[in-house]
């Protein structure tokens, strides 16, 4: 002790000294520079057509596809909990070309938009996810020239009856998540004319193609062979990212998203740093299912995975997380 103490410069070296602020659970609680908190959390959930019992998705335990009576109970639970918003996501029974189901005001997504508004009133931000892949037979995002490229500006024209159809059935705010050129002004000026200037755009605006979206192909049973590389962005670039986002705010998006969220926080901190309107971040289906799957062999502690995974998220700047944990998460905020 005697020689430690003579190696300082002074009777109490170090005199700063950073552990005292972590000794107790009172002092780390009081210091905490981020809290989760319900409101800040939008739960994912998918509606398959035709469903009589939730199924559960294999590569995503935990998670079900939903019917249209427990998405129900899953959107009055949300609002029990104090959730922010619910995302949702149809799986229709049948599929086209051009993805017809996703503007037939019957169609799987509209119908359930329809359900849940009735169910949750204004009480719970009710979005759903405006792209044609669930509901085209190639898996693509948009429409397809004769060459099989998508089509972007076909495809801006059924992403403004998408959003149409979904403004009629009662959605908050609707979810472009297609990686078109010019596809939030489009749908927000398809929304302005037809007088929906009261639905917002939740813009899907820095989308990576990402191997991590593995198990939510298997959750919407994607048609998809090959890839979204010519749509989606290269991993490899963090400054289209904000050339991206300022786009999307030019064209009128309400708030702006990263996705996926783990492999992509320092495209959330530089987004964050840099715009002034809500910057979401989607923890997506992989993000998901690799923390299950590792906690379900016993290599990592479950809980404090997801509330770390999620607590980092929030802490490189989104004010908005995705969550399949969401509800769990907020049950265990309480
Ligand atoms: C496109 C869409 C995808 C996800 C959300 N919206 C899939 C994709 O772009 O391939 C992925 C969500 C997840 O993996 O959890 N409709």
């Amino acid at each position: 002790a005697g020689f430690s103490r003579a190696v300082g410069s002074g009777p109490s070296f170090p005199s700063t000294r950073p552990r005292r602020l972590r000794s107790t659970p009172a002092l780390r609680r009081m210091v905490a520079e981020t809290r989760l908190h319900p409101a800040d959390l939008v739960l994912p959930v998918f509606v398959k057509e035709g469903l009589s019992e939730p199924a559960p998705i294999a590569s995503m335990p935990g998670v079900v596809q939903h019917t249209r009576e427990s998405v129900r109970k899953a959107a009055a639970e949300a609002v029990a909990l104090g959730l922010g918003g619910i995302m949702l996501f149809g799986v229709p029974e049948t599929k086209d070309a051009v993805g017809s189901g996703a503007t037939d005001p019957d169609g799987i997504l509209n119908v359930v938009t329809r359900d849940v508004r009735a169910e949750v009133g204004d009480d719970l931000v009710v979005m759903a996810d405006l792209c044609l892949d669930e509901f085209t037979d190639h898996g693509h995002c948009g429409v397809l020239t004769p060459g099989g490229e998508v089509d972007n500006d076909a495809t801006l024209v059924r992403y403004a009856e998408m959003g149409l159809a979904l403004a009629d059935a009662g959605v908050h705010m609707v979810g472009p998540s297609g990686m078109m050129d010019g596809q939030v002004g489009f749908v927000r000026a398809a929304l302005d004319h037809a007088d929906r200037t009261d639905v917002g755009v939740f813009a899907y605006s820095a989308k990576y193609a990402s191997a991590f979206y593995g198990p939510f192909r298997d959750a919407v049973e994607s048609s998809l062979t090959g890839d979204r590389r010519a749509y989606q962005q290269d991993p490899a670039n963090g400054a289209e990212a904000l050339r991206e986002v300022a786009l999307d705010i030019a064209e009128g998006a309400d708030t702006v998203m990263v996705k996926p969220a783990m492999s992509y926080l320092d495209v959330v901190a530089r987004v964050a740093d840099r715009f002034d309107v809500p910057v979401a971040a989607y923890q997506i289906s992989g993000e998901y299912s690799m923390i299950e799957g590792a906690a379900a062999h016993g290599w990592i502690d479950r809980e404090r995975a997801i509330a770390e995974s999620v607590l980092s998220i929030r802490r490189a700047g989104a004010s908005i997380v995705l969550t399949y944990w969401a509800a769990e998460l907020a049950a265990s905020l309480r």
